[in-house]
């Protein structure tokens, strides 16, 4: 089992940043992550990644052994100093970069296999053809035969010329790159130690350095600065929409359709621009999402619908709409064929299947039973300046409009309050209650038959 080294202990000093540069969000997840991904999906289990000691003791959720180096004297050092902490052994050790989100397991194998092929073999060195300008290493040949990997800021006018680039991906023989890891030197322009120069020592030590040509070179684009985070975020974006296009899933405007990789979205689902979903949202087929929605660990059941509106860890039933301009937030379960409609804010409440609060109010705290009516302008008044108290409604209620329901209160069943009550003690099932405070008129007659 091959072992990867990441080196992620750079200043980042172009991200102008407090945070480490590993740690950017790209479309909801650190830009290390996808690396770790693409490593792990090739089989490699042991991971060390070289840290800073900022970065350092924020790695613990991502499962990976850290080394610390300290101070940064370039690429070269870090791996010096991850070698250092492995044990030997006869084997291929990946090398790559923490920056470059936009690897797949692919170049991976790729770059494994072509050193595993021939013991001979003392590099699998994965090359990108890119349009000029660039500021990557140049991969410089001699004929077929590759020679050195010039830096961008060492290199001379003809070797700024060449289009071929060292993408930061090595898969070494560890026991040859142990070999020559100690002779780098700093002389260069950013005086610090290059483990691009493992090239030319391989090459003198009669190493076979196997180039390995990415076949896009937007795989393996380094994210510096932020110009460059927000094209591997637009890059990644398109990546993750295609999939779900190619899965059956309509999107209208990949560009302003803004998914993470954890969605999982059913066929034929439309999603309407202007529109993110995030976190561990699943949504179910024929659902429509936008324009302008923010989605973020929903499950929506098939069918539904929402559109201009925000919902946040909120489960919603089968055929059930939302929205135009409503806000779902903080742990909601919303039955089927039920409605939330315009202007409507929903917090930490259970609505039944059927019940419906088309218009204007708000519901924090509260049960709601099945084909209960909320009118507009309800409020559920559940906060009393120092606890959080809940609303219970039952089942076929009519709320009347501009209701404020003084919580902790219950309205039974089949019950009814006019327009304007204010609901300050538990209303019996079937009762009617109109006023501020509320009093009873009486239950509602059967109907008669
Ligand atoms: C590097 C390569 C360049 C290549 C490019 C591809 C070197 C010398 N240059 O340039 O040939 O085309 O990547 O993206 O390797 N790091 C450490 N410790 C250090 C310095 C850096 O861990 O002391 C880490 C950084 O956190 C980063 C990675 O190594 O994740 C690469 O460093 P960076 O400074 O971004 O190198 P580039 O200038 O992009
Ligand atoms: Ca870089």
């Amino acid at each position: 089992m091959s072992r990867a080294i990441v080196l992620a202990a750079g200043k980042g000093t172009r991200m102008k940043s407090a945070q480490p540069k590993v740690l950017h969000d790209l479309c909801g997840r650190p830009m290390l992550w996808y690396v770790l991904e693409a490593l792990r999906a090739t089989g490699i289990e042991e991971i060390v990644v070289v840290a800073n000691e900022e970065l350092a003791p924020l790695l613990g959720p991502f499962g990976v052994r850290c080394v610390v180096q300290t101070p940064q004297r370039g690429t070269g050092h870090a791996v010096q100093v991850a070698l250092a902490a492995l044990t030997p052994r006869d084997e291929t050790v990946v090398v790559a970069y923490g920056d470059m989100p936009l690897v797949d397991a692919t170049i991976f194998e790729d770059v494994q296999a072509a050193v595993d092929a021939d013991a001979g073999t003392g590099l699998g060195l994965v090359t990108a053809r890119m349009p000029l300008p660039s500021n990557f290493g140049r991969v410089v040949r001699n004929g077929t035969t590759v020679e050195k990997i010039v830096e961008f800021r060492d290199a001379t006018t003809a070797e700024r010329a060449i289009e071929e680039m060292n993408a930061g991906i090595y898969a070494f023989d560890e026991r040859a790159l142990r070999g020559v890891i100690g002779e780098l030197t700093d002389k260069n322009a950013q005086g610090e130690l290059y483990l691009t120069d493992t090239v030319e020592l391989l090459v003198a030590g009669s190493f076979r350095v196997v180039p390995v040509q990415a076949v896009d070179y937007r795989l393996v684009l380094g994210v510096n600065d932020r110009v460059e985070l927000a094209g591997a975020r637009a890059t990644m974006n398109e990546r993750l929409c295609h999939a779900h296009m190619r899965n059956g899933v309509t999107i209208v405007d990949p560009a302003t359709t803004y998914l993470e990789p954890g969605v999982v979205i059913g066929a034929d689902t439309i999603v309407a621009p202007n529109t993110s979903i995030g976190g561990n949202s699943v949504l179910g087929e024929r659902t429509r999402v936008g324009p302008n929605a923010r989605l973020y660990n929903v499950r929506l059941d098939d069918d539904v619908c929402v559109t201009e509106s925000v919902v946040l860890d909120t489960a919603i039933g089968a055929r059930t709409t939302v929205g135009p301009y409503a806000h779902l937030r903080n742990g909601n379960t919303i039955g089927a064929d039920a409605r939330i409609g315009n202007y409507v804010e929903v917090k930490n409440t259970r609505l039944a299947a059927g019940a419906k609060a088309s218009h204007l109010a708000y519901l924090g705290d509260a049960t709601i039973g099945e084909n209960t009516n909320i009118g507009a302008g309800t409020i559920t008044c559940n906060f009393d300046g120092v606890r959080k108290n809940p609303t219970t409604i039952g089942r076929e209620v009519h709320i009347g409009s501009n209701t404020s329901l003084v919580a902790p209160v219950t309205v039974g069943d089949g019950a009814e309050t006019g327009a304007g009550t204010v609901v300050i003690r538990d209303v019996p099932a079937g009762d009617r209650v109109v006023g501020n405070p509320a009093r009873s008129i009486g239950a509602k007659k059967a109907a008669s038959t």
